[in-house]
């Protein structure tokens, strides 16, 4: 597909994972680096579009490749509630949104004031009740204006690659999204790693592209599969 039709696009990118907290220390949290999503901001700015990065936890080091970026203003947030605003905030003014963050399904009910201290417990463990976080990218697919282009990220763990896209298009369906880039996650695989696989499924459940390599690989494959679908 021609990149030239991202040309003057405005992007809003979410990067990084969710930290959810227990208590002014402590969080629950995931291991992603946010290395991919902050690639397809760098390649969507290369590529002459205007990108607002929303940084979930991103580190300094991961942001570097953009911090100098006149195209990308980056916006730090770190819970699902913080990203869920600042994602509604920036979206009416977007163009095409990719949500590459990984996002905690779940938060704590009722975060404790202080430090939870083991000598406070009487020697049994805590209990953490959660409660379930917004899905963030269905609320923005609900809010959709004419036009705009949504891409999913399902970071998922399968056996094969026949039941890593099987569930890549359950999860289509249920999002509504235009395009998904569904990627295989495990201990070793995905997450923190500098190289990535991905399969970008259309609005249809077709693959449009299967691309392995680093992260900045990986971005411009999905950069080409969003001009093929404005
Ligand atoms: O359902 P799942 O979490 O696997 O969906 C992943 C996609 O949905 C990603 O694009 C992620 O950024 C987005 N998401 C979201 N809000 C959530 C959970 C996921 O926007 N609460």
């Amino acid at each position: 597909a021609d990149t030239a039709a991202l040309e003057g696009k405005r992007f809003l990118v979410s990067a990084g994972g969710t930290r959810e907290p227990i208590d002014p220390v402590r969080y629950i949290g995931n291991r992603s680096s946010g290395k991919q999503g902050v690639a397809v901001a760098a390649a969507a700015a290369a590529l002459g579009a205007k990108v607002v990065l929303l940084a979930a936890n991103v580190d300094e080091a991961v942001l570097a490749e953009v911090a100098e970026n006149p195209a990308v203003r980056v916006v730090p947030v770190g819970s699902a509630a913080e990203l869920q605003s600042a994602a509604l905030a920036a979206s009416s003014g977007a163009d095409v949104v990719i949500m590459a963050a990984a996002v905690s399904d779940y938060r704590v009910a009722d975060v404790a004031e202080e430090k939870i201290r083991k000598e406070d417990s009487a020697g049994e463990p805590p209990t953490l009740t959660l409660v379930e976080n917004p899905d963030i990218l269905a609320e923005l697919v609900h809010m959709r204006r004419p036009g705009q282009l949504l891409v999913g990220f399902a970071a998922e763990t399968a056996a094969s690659t026949d039941e890593l896209l099987e569930r890549g298009r359950r999860k289509l369906r249920r999002k509504g999204v235009d395009l998904l880039a569904v990627n295989a996650v495990g201990w070793n695989e995905g997450f923190e790693s500098a190289e990535n696989t991905l399969h970008i499924l259309d609005r249809s459940g077709e693959v449009v592209a299967n691309v392995s390599g680093t992260k900045q690989n990986t971005a411009d494959a999905l950069l080409h599969a969003v001009a093929a679908a404005l």
